[in-house]
């Protein structure tokens, strides 16, 4: 076997190689790799041992691999030769340390790079160990964003949902996303994440979109990411803030209500018809009426304003949100009742005459929907409860206006009321008794009154027979009958009569007076009548005087008698009045006569019986 020249070289070199070993045999490790945060510090550790006796013997050399694969020395040692240096003008000659303590040699890489991330060889008398330097650098804490636009259910395919961004991270950052803290595994058919990553000066920023098909369950879903990062001996994960999202979607179920008013419903309200579906955005609404669905009855949105409503629009009502497909299955719907009381109708109607003694039944009825009540009223008195009203046995008290009231107890606005007229016809009927008789003195005013009832309204005549003085100072009518007073000047005994007639009949009321004779021992007189006898009296006096003058002088002249002027005196001239009561009656005796014969003729007419 035959060595080429080209060949002999290295095979010689190997073989020396071999020697030298075998005379220097030492063991040397060093770590697979080290891990370090970007401008840190990193500290490869070699440790060697000898297999046979101890040396201090050492030729060491750090090597770093380039990009190109090729080899670069770093650092030279010789312990014999006395170099411990760093190789200038390479990446690391100014920031590599290399220190040797018992059985290990360290180096030092300060303020490491990216670039760093490199393999670093090291040989010990010809002998090599291998470690990687890895270089992590974290990246800035993610930030999301939801998107602000809402998402419709209805979407065929994912619609972009968040996206989340992290900064300057090595090695790439990874991004998980999570939707209600549950994470989304990339597979599912419903959900795409699109990842974009940027480059600059080693360090990387990653982008993750979410696409998303989402659900109405997903309007209260909260999405987050997480990025996921490798650091020396592990990996960590920071979570992002959560967002949530803004999901329409159409109404499944629809609720109608009345909003006002509150309570029973009357006519001429204002009503106001409220539907509400689960859609979101919430939907407008058509309105119709169940028997005529196809009428659509125009609305705002949501609400229904019917007004003023009328008994025709009682019904059900129904309403269609307008983000269904029209009329389908999706509605809500309701019951609207519209009370009502219709006017009273009475019976009879407006007045209505009735005579004495007779009995009547009248009737007050209001249609209403509701149970009413009916109470009748009389000059504001309540009369009688019920929707009917008996008269009985009517008297003139009985006429009058009679007011039904209905009222509808369970809703108190509705009332309505209507009368009737009741007049009782009949003959006059004076108040109080028939035949009146009174004493007065001669000479006074004496008032007589009649009070008539009776319908057609009577009317009062007087006669006065014993006195040609009187006059009826006033009359008066009102609804129940006619008033009227006389006065009357006693003379003497006078009879009146007072005669209510009306077109049915007429009565009569008399009034006897007694005319009592002037007391003479009271000084009643009228002055006229008085100053007449006194003059007499005087005259009687005078003439008396003259007389007795004579007598008198005669006596005192004899010196029989003394009288003085004292009560005896009195007492003569008080039979001398009574002497002279003659001449006064004379003087009247004409109209004395003439009233006596009317007086006659009077109780003639009304003690016929008795006079034969
Ligand atoms: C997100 O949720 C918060 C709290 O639950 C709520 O106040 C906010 O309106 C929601 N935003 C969206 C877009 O749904
Ligand atoms: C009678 O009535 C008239 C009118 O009311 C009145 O002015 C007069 O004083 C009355 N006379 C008597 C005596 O009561
Ligand atoms: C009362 O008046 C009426 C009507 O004027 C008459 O017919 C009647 O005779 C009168 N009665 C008396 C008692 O005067």
């Amino acid at each position: 076997m035959a060595f080429s020249r080209g060949a002999f070289v290295p095979l010689f070199l190997h073989l020396c190689l071999l020697v030298w070993s075998a005379w220097a045999k030492v063991n040397v490790t060093m770590p697979e790799t080290v891990e370090v945060y970007l401008g840190d510090t990193a500290q490869i550790l070699l440790q060697y041992r000898f297999d046979h006796n101890e040396s201090n013997d050492f030729l060491i050399q750090w090597i770093v691999r380039n990009e190109d694969n090729s080899r670069r020395r770093i650092w030279y040692y010789d312990n014999l030769r006395g170099h411990n240096v760093a190789d200038r003008n390479t990446a690391y000659t100014d920031r590599i340390e290399m220190t040797k303590d018992q059985q290990s040699f360290l180096l030092t890489i300060e303020d490491v790079q990216l670039s760093d991330e490199r393999e670093f060889y090291c040989q010990v008398n010809g002998l090599e160990a291998r470690t990687s330097l890895r270089v992590f650098a974290p990246p800035e804490a993610p930030v999301i964003e939801g998107v602000t636009a809402a998402i419709s259910v209805t979407n065929d395919l994912p619609s972009e949902v968040a996206t989340c961004v992290t900064k300057n991270g090595y090695p790439r950052p990874k991004f998980t996303w999570y939707r209600n803290n549950v994470p989304l595994m990339a597979d599912r058919d419903d959900l795409d994440m699109l990842t974009l990553s940027w480059e600059s000066q080693g360090l990387y920023t990653v982008q993750s979109t979410l696409q998303y098909k989402v659900t109405k369950e997903d309007k209260d879903a909260e999405f987050s990411c997480e990025v996921s990062f490798l650091v020396p001996g592990t990996i960590r994960r920071v979570k992002s803030s959560s967002v949530n999202v803004t999901v329409h979607y159409p109404t499944t179920m629809a609720e109608m209500w009345r909003e006002s008013p509150q309570g029973l419903v009357k006519e001429g309200d204002t009503v106001e018809l409220r539907c509400q579906g689960d859609g979101n955005p919430p939907s407008s609404f058509n309105f119709s009426r169940e028997q005529e669905q196809d009428v659509d009855l125009g609305s705002s949105g949501d609400v229904l304003i019917l007004a003023p409503v009328s008994r025709k629009d009682s019904g059900i009502y129904q309403c269609w949100p307008l983000d269904g497909d029209g009329h389908g299955e999706v509605k809500g719907e309701m019951q609207l009742t519209v009370h009502y009381l219709d006017p009273a109708v009475v019976v009879p109607k407006e007045s209505e005459l009735m005579l004495k003694g007779e009995d009547l039944t009248a009737s007050c009825n209001a249609l209403s929907s509701l149970r009413t009540s009916t109470v009748w009223y009389k000059d504001g008195k309540q009369v009688s409860q019920g929707n009917t009203l008996h008269l009985q046995d009517a008297t003139y008290a009985t006429t009058g206006e009679y007011i039904c009231e209905v009222t509808v107890p369970s809703l108190p606005a509705l009332h309505t009321s209507g009368s009737v007229h009741i007049v009782v016809q009949g003959p006059p009927q004076l108040v109080g008794m028939e035949e009146v008789k009174l004493e007065e003195a001669t000479g006074r005013m004496v008032n007589l009154t009649c009070e008539a009832h009776g319908h057609p309204l009577p009317s009062i005549s007087w006669s006065v027979i014993g006195t040609q003085n009187w006059r009826e100072v006033w009359s008066r009518e009102n609804e129940h009958g006619t008033q009227s007073v006389a006065s009357v000047k006693v003379t003497s005994d006078v009879v009146a009569q007072c005669n209510a007639s009306n077109d049915i009949g007429a009565e009569v009321k008399t009034f006897l007076i007694k005319a009592l004779p002037r007391d003479t021992t009271t000084t009643s007189f009228s002055p006229a009548e008085g100053s007449g006898i006194i003059i007499v009296v005087i005259i009687v006096c005078l003439l008396l005087l003259a007389n007795l003058g004579g007598v008198l002088y005669f006596l005192q002249k004899k010196g029989k008698i003394h009288i003085p002027c004292g009560r005896s005196g009195k007492q003569e001239i008080t039979k001398e009045i009574a002497n002279t009561d003659d001449i006064v009656v004379e003087m009247k005796s004409s109209a004395r006569t003439e009233d006596a014969v009317l007086l006659k003729a009077f109780n003639g007419d009304k003690q016929g019986p008795d006079a034969q």
